[in-house]
């Protein structure tokens, strides 16, 4: 994806009324809604300050498209605890651009970008296979009872 009015910033938090409207959006798309979380403990999390927590949004022209959540350190890595496309702005390049980005960026300090998918999240399984990462175990009923997540690695 490209275009100047396309724009990637950082940020420690999110704001309440910008991590209330993003979390009603995440609440209802997979894989929120079958892993059961609630717009308001979405909305909570996008808000947690803490010194190893950053935010990544994609911006057009000052709305949000995209988002993730990146921990660091974690595991001689930075880990991948939220990664969004809103629905309007998929299968557009956002996520590629988010992730690229997000490479880019701890390259320069840390060898590993970790993360974990949904087993039952195809689209997304398939998106992280595509970019290089490798799955690196299972983790059974980690989120709810009956679903697995899988880790995955990236060497950077
Ligand atoms: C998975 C997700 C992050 C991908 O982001 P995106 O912006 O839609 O993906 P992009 O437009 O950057 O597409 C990247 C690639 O997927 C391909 N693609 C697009 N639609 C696809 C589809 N329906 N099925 C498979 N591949 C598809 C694109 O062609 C592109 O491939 P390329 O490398 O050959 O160009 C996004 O769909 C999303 O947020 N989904 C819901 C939330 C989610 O699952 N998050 C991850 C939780 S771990």
């Amino acid at each position: 994806m490209s275009g100047a009015e396309l724009e990637i910033v950082r940020v420690p938090a999110l704001e309440p009324t910008s991590a209330a409207t993003i979390a009603g959006v995440l609440a209802q798309m997979e894989p929120w809604t079958r892993l059961g979380y609630s717009a308001e403990a979405l909305s909570r999390g996008l808000q947690i300050q803490h010194p190893d927590l950053l935010r990544y949004l994609l911006l057009r022209a000052g709305e949000t498209l995209g988002l993730a959540t990146i921990r660091y350190p974690w595991l001689r890595g930075a880990y991948v605890e939220l990664f969004a496309v809103l629905p309007a702005a998929q299968n557009q390049g956002v996520g590629k651009a988010i992730l690229g980005h997000l490479e880019a960026s701890y390259r320069e300090r840390t060898g590993n970008l970790w993360l974990l998918v949904s087993a039952f999240n195809a689209r997304a399984l398939r998106f992280y296979l595509d970019r290089g990462f490798v799955p690196i175990g299972t983790l059974p009923d980690l989120v709810i009872a009956g679903e697995d997540e899988i880790l995955m690695r990236k060497r950077l």
